[in-house]
């Protein structure tokens, strides 16, 4: 067990610079407890992988990452055998003795561990994120699923694959797709939305060196209200956080119409976005 309670989780994110608010260290807390992988959900750019990164800094653990994407298959994400190895080692003999051979060429010797076998075969444990989940077709997500109840893979050539160190896992989704029930019931589930302003605030301050307070609040505001517009892309935190540095680069102190105008393509990565953004807050202002 690597936590006493949610509220020790809470303090070593905290010190590890990732804000959680309390449902977060709930859930971690709870998934090191109950051995249960978690599935977190929500827009881009909220802190999702940045959490299964700050789980591996607390519990100083290694992160094995598999990165989701159209196509991922089991060659690349449990195992592979090493043809270039076992071609050479048939080469090699010179016997010719083809039963002692294709015995010895589907051994572990001859095994590439892929992340998700890696992490289970780890000799000590790890933090193991899949990430982007939502990314993978749906019928590929059964390769997922053993490892996730069971902690271990099953190898034609080998038989199973048992777990020699839990890994804490983390699946990430930014909910292109619904995945299918089997995954879900797998997983403890949650949901990280965009940071209420105090949160943020915090956020900024302890990614942003050198931010001023004053700015801080600014920056947390300001995002929040052109969370609230309807626009095509909301503002994430990872772009906040660009816009604080952009701030502070060009020497700005105080957020007013101009500088805002003037910045908003920072925050924002459309262009029709920008122009409802700028005209909302110039007539408010004018108003
Ligand atoms: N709670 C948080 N505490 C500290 N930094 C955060 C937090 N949430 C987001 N961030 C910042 O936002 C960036 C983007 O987060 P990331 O985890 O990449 O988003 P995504 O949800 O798309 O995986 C991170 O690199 C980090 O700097
Ligand atoms: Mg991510």
């Amino acid at each position: 067990m690597e936590f006493d309670s949610p509220q020790a989780v809470m303090d070593a994110l905290t010190a590890a610079d990732y804000l959680p608010d309390e449902r977060i260290a709930q859930v971690v807390f709870l998934a090191d407890r109950l051995d249960k992988p978690v599935l977190v959900e929500g827009p881009a750019g909220v802190g999702k992988t940045e959490l299964a990164k700050a789980v591996a800094a607390i519990t100083g653990r290694s992160l094995i990452r598999l990165q989701c994407y159209e196509g991922l298959d089991d060659a690349k994400a449990l195992y592979e055998w090493n043809y270039k190895k076992q071609l050479l080692r048939i080469q090699s003999d010179v016997d010719h003795d083809w039963d002692s051979i294709s015995h010895d060429i589907f051994s572990e010797e001859f095994l590439l561990t892929r992340p998700l076998l890696e992490a289970i075969r780890s000799p000590e444990p790890v933090v193991l994120l899949i990430d982007e989940v939502d990314r993978v077709e749906v019928e590929t997500e059964a390769l997922l699923l053993e490892i996730l109840s069971d902690f271990q893979v099953s190898i034609p050539e080998l038989g199973t694959m048992h777990a020699i160190t839990q890994p804490m896992v983390f699946l990430t989704s930014n909910n292109t797709r619904e995945l299918s029930e089997a995954l879900k019931r797998r997983c403890l589930f949650l949901h990280i939305d965009y940071p209420d302003a105090k949160r943020e605030k915090e956020i900024l301050s302890a990614r942003v060196p050198g931010l001023s307070d004053h700015l801080a609040n600014q920056v947390a505001k300001v995002a929040r209200s052109i969370r609230g517009l309807d626009l095509k892309k909301a503002p994430s935190v990872s772009e906040t956080i660009d816009w604080a540095r952009t701030l502070l680069a060009l020497s700005v102190e105080d957020v007013d119409e101009v500088v805002l105008g003037d910045t908003l393509h920072v925050l924002l990565k459309y262009q029709t976005d920008i122009e409802k953004t700028a005209k909302e807050f110039t007539s408010s202002a004018q108003a």
